[in-house]
């Protein structure tokens, strides 16, 4: 083997409020392959990843589910890691970005950037909710378009006419979070000097980093003209607060990428690795970021310059790859065609799915069709009917007929010799990421194997006098040619690989294909792939039609669960306004139900000396013996009210949607009554 390397890949981390779907797994197979090829080939390689956990629609979806973000990214990362998981894709730590390291991390790369003049604040106007007080991100705005008045358009750009604004330019403006009208607000933020860095990103762009075709598209970058980047948030916001600056806090695109170290900071904390030899300039290391091309600008752009004015290691490539079209159109979830990780291993193997994408996956940015169609061709005629199905027509003959052991005598040398010399240019296919091309050619020297077989047809040859030792070594040679092909396929199909070398009785690594199992004993053959039959497809897009109604469903659940939708908070009183209530701990002192009254309790509170009747429509959901004797919170100042019943002198405290679903306040053992609630 040449020399080994060490080499560190990521792909893009998935954001912790959705699941993992197709285009995603493109992604995350796409490195897979990448780095299994790599570790098949001996080399030292480690595969990273983890949920993106930050950001206002994080934060709003917690809010939605009546979660916590913490947990909800929790929830959402072992989730998502276990759909990857079980598409065999072998992440050596699959982290979150919302973690103690990720912060340290942030916080010591900002303070570096900082310190080197790089940070800047300035005020700038931006469109702020004023019910939900949040500043609000363009993709929370909505309105008409200014240019072609089709209304509910985004806040950057319409969908109907194509056109790119601002989100203050947008007519009607409405916050999506609460409905209000946005307002316009001042707010300080913190700024990322890029421009400071385009010597070094043309220079490095220009390196081999990068696709060619993408290097070149991102010329138009320094035409426009670098900008300074906008890297802080207000709060309300889920992320990490930036060092000196309370309620501002970074944006989840700062955090984000050097969520890549911090996940190999774990790896490397857990398993005695240095962390430095990855991440610091000079080192014989190597980075790739596997990402897709609509955020090609943060880690081409913001992720080399931060690392540089930081003073890291630039990645040494970033492979930038399309996106997944369904049957030749974008995803869509109404059609069925938007289909979860989990949704189709419900239903199929993960094999295919890796299969199929390698099939089409080159090392350019076009966009990847999934076909239906071709799906089920494919993965029927490639993987079932030509790879599989060589050993399936060799091996009964040699368990049957030959003790279950291989010939020693190779009957076609040439042939063999063409699937071992292949190793060299497949090896480059994959190193390349071409690996559309490998399959194919990995494909044509199956055809290969099945011709041979066919020509020398060993069930006929088995009946046959004196054809004994033929037969033998035709099938034989079947099972060295479907063991090189398995080795080829082994970064693509692991599982299948595995099947092989358990019936081989074999462990493969990449220099496996250049010997071969002579006299070697091999086990019974067992069915390694089953066809994909049509209906499972249809299975498919309807269980992801399903998946629409019934995220349709939970959020409504959720929306109607939520007691910030019911009871939505009311507007902001001023800090004297609030002074003014003077909240009390009550005893109960006597309760008792109210004639003809159906929500009503009576109740009288001793306020530690002064006694107060109070009706309190908790009837439903309280028993008056229950409560007597015990503690709660009163308004003590409320102007007494005249009701049916007599005069009402205050009011408890009580929170619920209702019904039997109502708590009166309860303060902690110890409080007297008559004390002031502060
Ligand atoms: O676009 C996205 O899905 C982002 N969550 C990717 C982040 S990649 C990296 F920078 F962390
Ligand atoms: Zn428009």
């Amino acid at each position: 083997m040449n020399q080994k390397r060490r080499i560190l890949v990521t792909s893009a981390l998935p954001y912790a409020n959705g699941s993992i779907h197709l285009g995603h797994l493109l992604e995350h197979i796409q490195t897979d392959i990448w780095a299994r090829f790599q570790r098949l080939r001996g080399h030292e390689c480690y595969a990273v990843c983890a949920d993106d956990a930050h950001g206002t629609p994080v934060m709003l979806k917690a809010q939605e589910l009546g979660i916590t973000p913490e947990q909800m990214v929790e929830q959402t990362r072992a989730e998502h890691h276990q759909d990857l998981k079980d598409f065999l894709v072998d992440y050596d730590n699959y982290y979150v970005t919302h973690s103690e390291e990720n912060k340290v991390l942030c916080e010591a790369i900002y303070t570096k950037l900082d310190n080197a003049g790089y940070i800047s604040k300035r005020t700038i106007n931006q469109l702020f909710d004023p019910e939900k007080e949040m500043f609000l991100p363009d993709r929370f705005v909505t309105g008409t378009c200014p240019t072609c008045g089709s209304e509910e358009q985004n806040g950057d750009s319409c969908d109907s006419c194509g056109a790119t604004y601002s989100p203050t330019e947008l007519k009607n403006p409405k916050s999506v979070v609460s409905g209000a009208v946005p307002v316009l607000k001042e707010s300080e933020h913190f700024f990322f000097d890029l421009p400071q860095f385009e010597g070094m990103l043309k220079d490095w762009l220009q390196s081999g980093a990068i696709q060619e075709e993408m290097a070149n598209k991102l010329q138009e970058w320094f035409e426009t003209g670098l900008q300074q980047w906008d890297i802080s948030r207000d709060a309300p916001y889920f992320g990490f607060e930036i060092p000196g600056a309370p309620n501002k806090f970074f944006y989840v695109w700062v955090d984000a990428p050097v969520g890549y170290m911090a996940s190999f900071l774990n790896f490397c904390q857990q398993n005695d690795l240095e962390f430095d030899d990855f991440w610091t300039e000079g080192k014989d290391t190597e980075l790739y970021h596997f990402i897709g091309k609509d955020i090609t600008y943060f880690h081409c752009l913001f992720w080399p310059a931060m690392l540089e004015g930081a003073g890291y290691r630039k990645p040494s490539g970033v492979n930038v790859h399309g996106f997944v079209t369904v049957n030749g159109a974008k995803m869509s979830k109404s059609k069925g065609t938007f289909i979860k990780g989990r949704t189709y291993l419900d239903h199929l193997e993960p094999e295919y799915l890796r299969y199929y994408f390698a099939s089409k996956l080159s090392d350019g940015v076009t966009d990847i069709d999934l076909n239906f169609e071709d799906f089920v061709q494919k993965v029927n005629a490639d993987l079932v009917g030509k790879v599989v199905n060589i050993a399936s027509r060799c091996a009964s003959f040699i368990t049957k007929r030959f003790d279950g052991t291989l010939s020693d005598n190779i009957v076609d040398t040439a042939l063999l010799n063409e699937f071992q010399q292949a190793q060299g240019s497949i090896a480059e296919l994959f190193e390349k990421r071409k690996y559309s091309a490998a399959i194919r050619e990995i494909m044509a020297l199956a055809d290969k194997a099945n011709q041979f077989i066919d020509a020398n047809a060993p069930w006929v040859t088995i009946k046959e006098e004196g054809k004994e030792a033929f037969t033998h070594d035709v099938c034989s040679l079947g099972i060295h040619l479907f063991r090189i092909l398995t080795i080829y396929l082994q970064p693509v199909l692991p599982v299948l690989a595995d099947k092989a070398q358990a019936f081989l009785n074999d462990t493969y690594t990449w220099d496996s294909i250049q010997t071969v199992l002579k006299g070697h004993g091999i086990n019974k053959f067992k069915a390694m792939m089953q066809r994909v039959e049509p209906a499972t497809i249809e299975k498919i897009v309807d269980a992801s039609k399903e998946d629409l109604k019934a995220a349709q469903q939970s959020k409504a659940k959720a929306q109607a669960d939520s007691p910030l939708v019911k009871d939505p908070i009311a507007p902001t009183i001023s800090f004297d306004e609030f002074a003014k209530v003077d909240l009390r701990v009550a005893k109960i002192a006597h309760a008792e139900r109210v004639e003809k009254a159906d929500k009503l309790l009576r109740l009288e509170l001793d306020l530690g000396g002064e006694s107060r009747q109070v009706f309190a429509g908790i009837k439903s959901a309280y028993e008056p013996e229950d409560l007597i004797g015990k503690h709660t919170v009163m308004v003590a100042n409320l102007a007494p009210r005249k009701m049916r019943f007599g005069l009402s002198e205050g009011m408890v405290l009580a929170a619920g949607p209702g019904g039997k679903d109502l708590f009166i306040l309860e303060p902690h053992d110890g409080a007297q009554p008559g004390m002031k609630v502060k």
